[in-house]
């Protein structure tokens, strides 16, 4: 008895280490919101970070921020819109060539366009598919050299019918949903895990806009959610982390419901 007490006295607690420190990490639209959030949780993990976004005075400021609060870890932020394919492709095959390796890709950039029109179904197929699409497709070959993985960013709406319904937002999500999944599937042999994280109410400038532009609007999608509140974008950032982690090495195809409890429907 006393021999057992003694061993579990004398045994070290070892605190749960990501093993992200020097894997380079690729976030696209990180200037602002959830992709700033996700991008200060790798940099805190010590990962080398690179992301885009298409606003040259924020990425400027991001840069400069970043730099001065994580002087330990490197985050390079570069002016792309991610609709523009052939600058997306250069973009990555540059962050692969300048760092050496690609690690983890985030794909978060949406384009926001809920209406039922063709001009909105056009832009958001050509930023949030293919901006998606062909970032991972260049970055696969590199990813298949490091054993690393893909996180891509969907939402509730691509599993519930809510108010951006019927417009192409939702749908959009579903199809990253369905991709990611079967993409999953097709390259665990490869050695790349890849999981799709769904967001619920989150608090960045999209909800900011609907708190001071349609208040009404803004107290009905706030009581929907259970906690009485909506998410933070640490609080996706940091489970995105998670996802691309060592920790996070047999989850693989997993579609990650981030909504503090907001939809009602069970996944199964
Ligand atoms: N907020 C929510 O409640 C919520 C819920 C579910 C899912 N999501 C998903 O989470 C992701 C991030 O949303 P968010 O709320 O964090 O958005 P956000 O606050 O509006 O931030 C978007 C970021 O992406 C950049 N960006 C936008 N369009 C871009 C483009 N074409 N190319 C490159 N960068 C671009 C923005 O910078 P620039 O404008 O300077 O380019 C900014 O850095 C999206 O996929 C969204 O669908 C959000």
């Amino acid at each position: 008895m006393t021999g057992i007490l003694l061993s579990i006295c004398s045994q070290k607690i070892v605190r749960m280490y990501l093993g992200l420190d020097k894997k380079v990490v690729l976030v696209t639209g990180g200037s602002r919101g959830i992709g700033r959030a996700t991008v200060e949780s790798f940099l805190k993990e010590g990962a080398t970070v690179h992301f885009c976004s298409r606003t040259p005075e924020t990425v400027q400021k991001a840069n400069e921020d970043l730099a001065k609060k994580f002087p330990d870890a490197q985050a390079i932020g570069v002016v792309l819109d991610v609709g523009d394919v052939d600058k997306l492709v250069q973009w990555v095959e540059r962050c692969a060539q300048e760092s050496s390796r690609i690690d983890v890709v985030v794909a978060n950039v949406s384009s926001f366009h809920t209406e039922d029109v063709a001009d909105h179904w056009e832009k958001t197929f050509q930023t949030d598919w293919m901006g998606t699409w062909q970032m991972i497709q260049t970055a696969i070959p590199h990813l298949e050299k490091s054993k690393g993985n893909i996180v891509t960013i969907a939402s509730v709406s691509g599993r519930d019918i809510d108010f951006t319904a019927p417009g192409p937002y939702g749908p959009m999500k579903a199809c990253m949903i369905h991709y990611t999944q079967g993409l999953a599937n097709r390259i665990a042999g490869r050695g790349v895990r890849a999981n799709v994280l769904s967001p619920g109410n989150i608090f960045t400038d999209v909800f900011a806009e609907i708190e001071t532009g349609a208040p009404e609007f803004f107290k009905t999608q706030l009581d929907k959610n259970p906690m009485g509140r909506l998410g933070t974008p640490a609080e996706i950032a940091d489970c995105v982390v998670f996802l691309a982690s060592e920790r996070a090495s047999f989850v693989s195809g997993a579609n990650f419901v981030v909504d503090g409890a907001l939809c009602t429907g069970v996944q199964l």
